[in-house]
């Protein structure tokens, strides 16, 4: 990508951490992100087909210390631990992102970066692991760059760590800010890039500030497409050009939704948005379908029950079987005996997870 920010990162790329500095340390706990307008489909560089929006969650976290050190080869020396202890797949991606951002931060060529990683969910639980812990890394290593004298301290440190954690993992830009954030370009909206995520500048409705996330748990079993699979499907599909229309329009009126709290067209859009990103998996050459038989009960459930009750619940879907459930914070009480009466006997040995809207990123000491 020539010019604007890549041609910025580069001019103000470090050749070396100055001897005097020895270790440089980073630690940072990112939390997940669950998309409703979502991302399905990209183009070189990350850059997204559609623009998408996610809340940050809160309890969904991954936690990530990095320790540079000078040593005297030339070579980059890799170590990474995934809670306590090596996972070659995890590795390769890591090594892999470190090799490709290497040109923003040729300074960590010739060092021995140490990775030390854990997270708070299960593996496959349908949270996003790569949004977490590919935006820990991202704020680790930006964090570590801010240490070193002569760098700029805090100006747009977030916008550039969304852009590192993008060269990631697409979703993980936008788990660099906390509520709702966007990611993605959108016509008539001046401040948004496909290049780095932004959070939502307008104050959401009252229904929003308190939005809850109760992750279902119908099957841990792995995905049988992964992310990168998954959006590669979208380059000769038949209706791609439909889709990244429908989002763009859908990004602007969920947007709206959320700022004029309108939770009636926050539920139509959200679940629209699940049902599509099924279906445009369920359409694609080859096919894949990942929703599983309790999927489908208990999104019939949520919506009978929403009919009945008239409480304002919604759900949506990541790329696999298990059912995110957003509602109001004040409809709490209703929606856990809901989830403990009637969806319970749907999950996986009854497993679930409680989270909400969340703040974003921390640094933690080191
Ligand atoms: C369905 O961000 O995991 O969760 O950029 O290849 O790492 P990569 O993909 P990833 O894709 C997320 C897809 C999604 C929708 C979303 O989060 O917007």
């Amino acid at each position: 990508m020539s010019g604007g920010l890549h041609q910025k990162y580069l001019d103000e790329s470090l050749g070396e951490i100055p001897e005097s500095m020895g270790i440089l340390k980073s630690a940072w706990r990112s939390p997940s992100n669950i998309a409703l307008v979502k991302y399905w489909g990209k183009k070189p560089l990350q850059i997204p087909a559609n623009p998408s929006l996610s809340f940050t969650l809160t309890n969904s976290y991954t936690e990530t210390n990095v320790t540079v050190r000078q040593h005297a080869g030339n070579e980059q020396e890799l170590e990474y631990i995934f809670e306590g202890g090596h996972n070659e797949a995890f590795e390769a991606r890591i090594s892999g992102y470190l090799r490709n951002i290497s040109t923003y931060f040729p300074f960590l060529t010739g060092c021995k970066i140490r990775i030390e990683s854990r997270n708070t969910f299960p593996h496959s639980s349908g949270i996003a692991s790569s949004a977490s812990s590919m935006s820990a890394l991202a704020l680790g290593i930006c964090s570590i760059e801010r240490q070193i004298p002569g760098r700029s301290k805090d100006e747009d440190f977030y916008k550039k760590a969304s852009y590192m954690a993008r060269l990631g993992s697409g979703s993980a830009a936008r788990s660099v800010y906390g509520g709702f954030v966007s990611w993605g370009r959108m016509e008539g909206f001046e401040h948004t890039s496909d290049e780095f995520a932004t959070p939502l500048a307008e104050t959401a409705g009252s229904a929003f500030t308190s939005l809850c996330d109760a992750v279902l748990i119908i099957s841990p079993d792995k995905k049988s497409v992964s992310s990168s699979q998954g959006h590669a499907l979208m380059d000769d599909h038949p209706y791609a050009s439909g889709r990244y229309l429908q989002a763009s329009e859908n990004i602007i009126s969920l947007r709206s939704a959320i700022i004029e709290n309108d939770l009636e067209s926050f539920i139509q859009i959200a679940e629209n948005e699940a049902f599509t990103l099924h279906g445009l998996m369920m359409s694609s050459d080859p096919a894949f379908l990942l929703l599983k038989p309790g999927t489908l009960k208990v999104l019939s459930r949520i919506q009978q029950f929403r009919k009945e009750e008239g409480i304002a619940l919604a759900f949506t879907l990541d790329a696999g079987p298990n059912v995110h459930l957003i509602y109001p914070g004040y409809e709490r009480g209703k929606v856990l005996a809901f989830i403990r009466d009637e969806l319970l006997g749907f999950c996986h040995q009854e497993q679930w997870i409680d989270d909400r809207m969340g703040k974003g990123p921390e640094e933690l000491p080191v």
